[in-house]
């Protein structure tokens, strides 16, 4: 597969990935408690909707069409997102468990773009390249924004008094096993790695 494609897989990954938080971001709005996170999910839907604008572009350069791609890997961030927005948690406990999965939807972005952005500039693509680098800046602030407004909640969590823990649910439970059938299925090669740590120190 020449570089072209695997870029414009990946392009085409980073198109489905915009249009599922087009979708994702105005829950994350409503459901959030704190009114600053709730002006910056609705600023960075806008934003969003101007990133898919701006890929619309890249394949228009390319001659080629934005779809074809259903990307897989954001579709399981925003499920971990909706998680929190389930939570039985109150005030900023509750919005801590949002930053969280709103944080990882915009390091998933970054990190695509970094990499869809390394592949256009070997391929002297410079208009791609430009139009790519605009979508990560505003992923970069969007996240270093996110942090920012999680500084004062982790304040006042920490000042809340803890609670009786609630049942599990049923999608919990079956979260806990999954979580322990990846445990057991790392195991084997944690063993090896713990032996060979151990030799190496020996
Ligand atoms: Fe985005």
């Amino acid at each position: 597969m020449a570089l072209k494609d695997v870029l414009i897989d990946e392009l085409r990954d980073m198109y489905s990935a915009e249009n599922q938080l087009v979708k994702a971001l105005p829950k994350l709005a409503k459901g959030a408690k704190d009114q600053t996170l709730k002006t910056l999910f609705t600023d960075h839907l806008e934003e969003t909707k101007g990133q898919v604008e701006r890929l619309k572009q890249v394949f228009e350069i390319f001659g080629e069409k934005p779809t074809g791609e259903h990307c897989n890997g954001m579709e399981g961030v925003i499920e971990e997102g909706a998680d929190a927005l389930e939570k039985d948690e109150e005030g900023p406990s509750f919005d801590l468990g949002i930053v969280g999965g709103a944080l990882r939807t915009e390091h998933y972005e970054i990190a695509g773009y970094t990499a869809s952005i390394a592949m256009a500039k070997t391929l002297n693509l410079n208009e791609v390249v430009a139009l790519l680098t605009e979508n990560l800046k505003e992923e970069e602030a969007a996240a270093q924004k996110i942090t920012a407004a999680a500084q004062p909640l982790l304040k006042a969590a920490a000042a809340q008094p803890e609670e009786a823990k609630a049942p599990k649910t049923a999608k919990e439970k079956y979260s806990a096993e999954k979580s322990r059938e990846d445990e057991k299925k790392a195991a084997p090669d944690l063993k090896k790695h713990t032996t060979s740590t151990a030799r190496k120190a020996a």
